[in-house]
């Protein structure tokens, strides 16, 4: 018997009522991409309130690579709970968030002294590493790319490029945030040979110094190594290799977002790894905690003691729940097996997704990503025009189906898959055949409409 076991229609009675509750008491400013209600969950089953199981390839969008409620997190978190739930690191220190801070520093690539910031959030770790380049480098420009996704805070929200969904209606933005073209190598100009695209764009970086704004001027280049929300697209080796070489000659400081692609996600435990690339700070959060809110700024013990004392940090900063929950999952994570594992949950993914893709030559232009972090990018024909309908038709079937998939992509036109990297072969299987069918549904729909 398969992990998929449908007792209603999907969304069923419970799930919808439950959702216009919400849709009348909850902002609509947060939206949300099904009409499911869940009730619980483990590993990468999850169930409806109507009593549904399903295979969760959303993981809370990222945030489950050790999958829903892994027992020993559930432990330390029940166990934590009885003993301290709050102190405040402003006020007084609880040990498992040095004993956390301790196995991050030594968890990071970089041959050098490490410190920690521990903060709640994605989007408040990629603020704070930018004030700390800030006060590293006395200087306020930072290089953003386009595609980026960074948060919804000002800040991170001026850093973030996709205008219509994150930005429409929120500005003014915030100042010295500077873009410059990320390498799609799918969307390069017809004819154009790949590395000489990557030479282009490493070419376009150095330009931007002269057009955009001067090396000197800027505090910290951000760059996800692989773009998230952008749609699963990896910076090419040397891209972040010619980033690393710029910041290196004019001591820039270089950030790597891993918020979405750390924690294993790509089948090492920071995707930059992949790249052989050391960055001066990382960013973390997501599957750090296995759904606790807490999120991470990891790198150069100089830079982060450079901003003074009291300027970062706050309230809820290493809250002991978040740390206990942060350290068992990197037990869990940062392993051999573990990531191993991850990289075959890749190749097995990926060689369902291009059979599938085989069938819909047309319109799957690209089966992309790193291991196991990979998508799908939809269009409506050769010339590469993305279909976010076709998009929508493919997640709202797979769902329907028992299979929660979420879109991604700057032009709302990827199928992302972040399935708990716990899964087994015959839940990716079973997922993928649910996929096959659910994807030929939808191109016919589209078509009929
Ligand atoms: C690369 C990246 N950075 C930052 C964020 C913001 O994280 P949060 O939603 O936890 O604020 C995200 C969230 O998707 C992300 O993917």
């Amino acid at each position: 018997m398969g992990s998929i076991h449908l007792v209603t229609h999907v969304p069923g009675p419970k799930s919808v009522d439950i959702v216009a509750r919400r849709r009348a008491a909850m902002s609509n400013g947060a939206a949300f991409l099904t009409e499911l209600a869940i009730e619980s969950a483990a590993g990468a089953v999850v169930t409806d309130v109507d009593g549904n199981r399903l295979l969760d390839f959303a993981g809370g969008i990222g945030v489950l690579a050790a999958g829903h409620c892994p027992p020993a997190v559930v432990d330390a978190i029940q166990s934590q709970a009885g003993d301290l739930m709050h102190i405040c690191n402003i006020v007084a220190t609880h040990e498992a968030s040095v004993e956390l801070a301790e196995a991050l520093n030594a968890a990071a690539p970089g041959d050098f002294d490490k410190k920690c910031m521990l903060m709640n959030s994605g989007a408040e770790a990629v603020e704070s590493a930018v004030k700390i380049a800030r006060a590293a480098t006395g200087r306020a420009g930072v290089l953003v790319f386009e595609g980026a996704y960074h948060g919804r805070t000002n800040m991170t929200m001026s850093m973030t490029s996709k205008y219509s969904l994150f930005k429409k209606g929120f500005g003014p933005f915030a100042s010295e945030v500077y873009r410059v073209p990320f390498p799609n190598i799918l969307r390069r100009p017809a004819g154009t040979d790949v590395d000489e695209f990557i030479d282009w764009s490493v070419q376009r970086l150095h330009d931007a110094m002269i057009g955009f704004v001067d090396p000197t001027a800027l505090a910290a280049v951000v760059i996800e190594p692989v773009q998230g929300e952008g749609g699963f697209i990896p910076a090419p080796p040397r891209f972040l290799e010619a980033i690393r070489q710029i910041c290196d000659t004019h001591g820039i400081v270089m950030v790597a977002d891993e918020v979405q692609a750390g924690f294993g996600r790509t089948g090492r435990l920071f995707s930059i790894e992949h790249s052989g690339v050391v960055p001066d700070l990382i960013t973390m959060a997501k599957s750090m905690g296995s759904g606790m809110p807490i999120s991470a700024v990891v790198g150069r013990a100089d830079l982060l003691d450079a901003p003074h004392p009291g300027g970062m940090g706050g309230t809820y900063s290493g809250n002991p729940l978040a740390c206990v929950a942060a350290l068992e999952t990197i037990k869990i994570v940062n392993t051999p097996e573990f990531l191993n594992r991850a990289t075959e949950v890749g190749e097995r993914l990926r060689a369902g997704l291009e059979l599938i893709a085989a069938k819909h030559p047309v319109r799957v232009a690209e089966v992309r990503g790193l291991g196991p972090m990979l998508a799908m990018e939809l269009v409506a024909d050769n010339a590469l025009t993305p279909d976010p309908d076709l998009t929508a038709a493919v997640t709202k079937a797979t769902t329907a189906r028992g299979l929660i998939t979420i879109r991604a992509g700057l032009f709302g036109n990827c199928v992302r898959f972040l399935p708990p990297l716990t899964i087994t072969d015959e839940q990716i299987d079973e997922a993928l055949a649910l996929l096959d069918d659910a994807f030929s549904a939808a191109v016919a729909e589209v078509k009929a409409r």
